[in-house]
């Protein structure tokens, strides 16, 4: 190759190195990128193929080590070209936010879960449900009739004082926050005929101070079975089923003489301390019972009044589900089950 050769393929070379840097630093896209890079820095690209001259038998040794340095600092140049425009690109799609960067720590995703109380309350049903009895729900706002009256208990009852009651402003007869769920089997029996098992869950209000173990609103399942035949023996049979379901086959439920207006005669039944197995502990104060519901055969004079003429028999229970919840889970507070701690919530799986 004579001098004058050489010079002039090292010109042809920088028109080569012009315009495969161009190409390069303007690719499109990480597919035009790739296919620039193919065609001069691949390895039968237009870069490689110039290389081959260095293999010439008859080029001098001065004349190979400029071309050498040159194709060198060529390749050198639109290998940097290479990396910058790639960086470029990936950057720009970054910042459209179409790549998700692998090397950022994760987001974990929130897994939601059913709070204690909805648990507990769920599970209650669910067991009743598996004893026969059908869900059925009512409204919180409800009338003083059904809430009271219909209930048998009267406006000057001493009892409605353990019922004391949020009453809403209305203009027309009284309307109140449900004090408990009761009055769902006055709406119930007004339009359904016997026989019928219903559960009742639900959410029920009351003016209470406000400490460990109360709150203005909780949550109730009411109970109610009315059909020929039955009896107290049935009443306690269909809640020691439940309780050894709920609280283990070693549950037992004692009943104790009560007064309820709705019910005659009544009861409430208490549950084997499921901390000390009747033994007395800190939690059943050293009884070895805790109380847990109130039931009783249903008073013929609730029957009259939500329309059954003739001698229906049946029997009716309620039940405090956040009680239950706190017994379950040991939880001394009932304003944790209110407060919307996750620190707390996030322990009930
Ligand atoms: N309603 C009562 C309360 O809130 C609980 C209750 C007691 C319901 C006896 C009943 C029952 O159905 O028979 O304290």
């Amino acid at each position: 190759m004579s001098p004058q050769e050489l010079d002039s393929l090292l010109g042809e070379l920088d028109t080569l190195l012009g315009a495969a840097a161009r190409e390069l630093a303007e690719a499109a896209d990480a597919d035009a990128l790739e296919a620039a890079r193919v065609r001069y820095l691949g390895r039968r690209g237009a870069l490689a193929q110039k290389f081959e001259l260095l293999k010439d038998p008859v080029l001098p040794p001065e004349e190979k080590a400029r071309l050498g340095q040159k194709l060198n600092s060529m390749k050198q140049q639109l290998e940097q070209a290479l990396g910058r425009r790639k960086a470029s690109l990936i950057s720009s799609k970054a910042r459209q936010g179409t790549l998700t960067d692998l090397t950022l720590p994760g987001h974990r995703p929130e897994v939601g879960r059913l709070h204690p109380v909805t648990q507990t309350l769920d599970r209650i049903v669910e067991i009743f449900r598996g004893l026969g009895f059908s869900p059925v729900v009512g409204p919180e706002v409800e009338t003083e009739f059904n809430n009271f009256e219909a209930l048998n208990i009267p406006p000057d009852h001493p009892s409605r004082e353990s019922f004391d009651t949020f009453y809403l402003e209305t203009r027309g007869p009284p309307l109140l926050l449900r004090s408990h769920t009761s009055p769902v089997q006055i709406r119930f029996m007004q339009t359904h005929r016997p026989p019928f098992m219903i559960v009742v869950p639900g959410r029920v209000y009351r003016p209470d101070a406000v400490d460990a173990t109360h709150s203005f609103q909780f949550h109730q399942v009411e109970g109610l079975a009315v059909g020929p035949g039955l009896t107290f023996g049935d009443l306690k049979g269909v809640l020691a089923a439940w309780a050894q379901e709920m609280f283990g086959s070693g549950a037992r439920l004692r009943f104790r003489p009560h007064h309820f207006p709705f019910t005659e005669p009544s009861a409430e039944a208490d549950l084997s301390c499921i901390f000390c197995q009747t033994r007395g502990c800190r939690v059943c104060s050293g009884k070895g019972w805790l109380e847990i519901l109130g039931c009783g055969m249903v008073h013929p004079q609730v029957f009259s009044t939500a329309g059954y003429v003739t001698g229906a028999v049946g029997f009716a229970f309620g039940m405090g589900v956040e009680r239950i919840a706190m017994l379950l889970y040991g939880v001394e507070d009932i304003r944790l089950f209110f407060d919307n701690d996750l620190r707390f919530l996030e322990q009930f799986r």
